[in-house]
C-alpha cells in the first residue's frame, strides 16, 4: 500500500525476517511510551491473535514507524490499535499519511463499516490527527481510553 502528490510519500511494507529487527529498535519519545505497547509487544501479539495486521511505515526509503490493524473477532469491529512514528521522524506528516492509507485500505474492505480507535485521555496529539480524519467522539471509554469512531457510509461503496 502506499500514497503520492504532495503529501509525503509513505508505504505500508509487511514486517519480515530482514526488517524485524530495526522496527522493534524504533523508540518515542519518553513521555510518550506510555501511549502506545512496544512494537516487539504487538508483533508478538499479532503471532497470538493473528487478526491483526501489522506493518511497518517507510518514507523516504526509510523506517519510520509502525501500525496494526484488524477486525477483532470478539466485536466484529475493525480496530487500528497502533501507531507509533519513531521520535526522530515526527512531525513530518508520515502519521498522518499512514493513517489516510490505513483507512483507504478499511473502507475498501467488504463488510467494514465502522473503524475505532482508541487512546490515553492524555494523548491530545493523537486526539487531534485523528478527528481531522473523520474520526467522531461518541463519548466511550474503554479500558480507560477514549474510543474514537469513523462511519462508512454504505454509499460511499
Ligand atoms: C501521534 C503520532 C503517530 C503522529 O505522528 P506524526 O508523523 O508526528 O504526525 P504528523 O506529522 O503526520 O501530524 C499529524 C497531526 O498530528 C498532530 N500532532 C502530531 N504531533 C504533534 C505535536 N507534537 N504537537 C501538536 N500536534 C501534533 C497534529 O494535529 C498534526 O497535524 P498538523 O501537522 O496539521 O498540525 C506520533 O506523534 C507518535 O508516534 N506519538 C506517540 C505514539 C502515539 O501517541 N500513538 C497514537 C496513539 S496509539
Amino acid at each position: 500500500m502506499s500514497t503520492s502528490n504532495e503529501e509525503p510519500a509513505v508505504a505500508l511494507v509487511p514486517i519480515t525476517a530482514t526488517n524485524f529487527r530495526p522496527v522493534i529498535a524504533l523508540e518515542l519519545e519518553p513521555d510518550q511510551r506510555s501511549f502506545v505497547a512496544t512494537n516487539v509487544y504487538s508483533i508478538a501479539q499479532s503471532k497470538v491473535e493473528p487478526w491483526w495486521e501489522t506493518f511497518a511505515i517507510e518514507a523516504g526509503g526509510e523506517l519510520v514507524g509502525f501500525v496494526m490493524f484488524g477486525l477483532d473477532p470478539d466485536d466484529g469491529i475493525h480496530w487500528i490499535c497502533r501507531l507509533m512514528i519513531d521520535k526522530n521522524f515526527q512531525r513530518r506528516g508520515y502519521g498522518r499519511v499512514a493513517m489516510q492509507t490505513v483507512l483507504a485500505d478499511l473502507d475498501s474492505r467488504n463488510g467494514c463499516d465502522e473503524i475505532r480507535i482508541s487512546f490515553a485521555p492524555e494523548n491530545h496529539n493523537a486526539r487531534t490527527l485523528y478527528e481531522s480524519l473523520g474520526f467522531e467522539d461518541p463519548d466511550l471509554i474503554i479500558d480507560g481510553e477514549v474510543v474514537l469512531v469513523r462511519q462508512i457510509p454504505s454509499l460511499d461503496r
